[in-house]
């Protein structure tokens, strides 16, 4: 596990927001993973069973600029880590095109700065809400940092959806849904080890099956329009 702290970020902010006692339980767990700052406390929470993100306590706020600076300088310490999962799936994951401008603040998985990257089968995605039901063998992958308020960045996990073929699993519309530590170990796969731990992608992911096919794609804001995504 590395912590690299950015020195050019100024001292603490004062602005943040008190965290709710939720986020409060789940900012606790992570002692587990190393994924947050000193400050958590240790408190029994249902680590087997998450129904929602292990949630970052006090993300420190980033503009988008230095966003992708903090990210520049972390990014291949990141896939480096991710890369010991030897996940077939991701093993040329640094030649995917990335569809966010900058990283950006994902709340729905636990207020960490994450980038959303496609693999070429799926390079649809980049049509966004037009991109149609995705081909077996398409995956979308979100990596993920915390930058807490002290200005200390750490990887966290990275976010993986591959389309398996019809079949694989009716629940989640034959998406397989993985998370990976940033130390590359499993935390959990649809069907696989740990499947319980993933369950709860499914439940946010599917409430836009009818729509866009359990893809939520890129905020607005962010999105970067490739050419070649026909
Ligand atoms: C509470 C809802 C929610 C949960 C739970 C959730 N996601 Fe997401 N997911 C989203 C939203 C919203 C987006 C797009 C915007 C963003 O990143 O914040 C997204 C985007 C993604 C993407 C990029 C593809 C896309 O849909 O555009 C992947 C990959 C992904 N999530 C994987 C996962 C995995 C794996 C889990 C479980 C470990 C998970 N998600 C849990 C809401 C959720």
């Amino acid at each position: 596990m590395w912590v690299l702290r950015d020195k050019n970020l100024a001292p603490a902010l004062s602005t943040q927001c008190q965290p709710s006692a939720r986020a409060l339980l789940f900012a606790a767990a992570l002692s587990f993973s190393a994924l947050q700052a000193s400050s958590a406390q240790a408190q029994s929470v249902d680590l087997t069973h998450p129904d929602q993100h292990f949630t970052v306590r006090q993300p420190r706020v980033l503009d988008a600029t230095e966003a992708l600076a903090v990210y520049q300088n972390v990014r291949a310490r990141m896939f480096a880590g991710y890369g010991g999962a030897r996940n077939p799936a991701i093993a040329d994951l640094d030649e995917w095109p990335v569809y966010n401008s900058a990283p950006y603040l994902s709340a729905t998985h636990g207020q960490r700065y994450v980038n959303n990257y496609a693999n070429p089968k799926a390079r649809a995605y980049g049509r966004y809400e037009e991109a149609g039901p995705m081909p077996v063998g398409a995956v979308l992958a979100k990596d993920s940092f915390t930058v807490t308020s002290q200005g200390d960045v750490f990887a966290a996990a990275l976010f993986l959806m591959e389309k398996m073929p019809a079949g694989f699993n009716q629940a989640s519309h034959d998406w397989r849904y993985t998370m990976i530590m940033p130390d590359g170990s499993l935390f959990g796969v649809t069907k696989g080890e740990g499947s319980e731990r993933v369950a709860f992608c499914i439940t946010c992911h599917e409430a836009v099956e009818e729509s866009h096919h359990q893809m939520f794609f890129v905020p607005e804001e962010y999105r970067i329009e490739l050419l070649d995504s026909q």
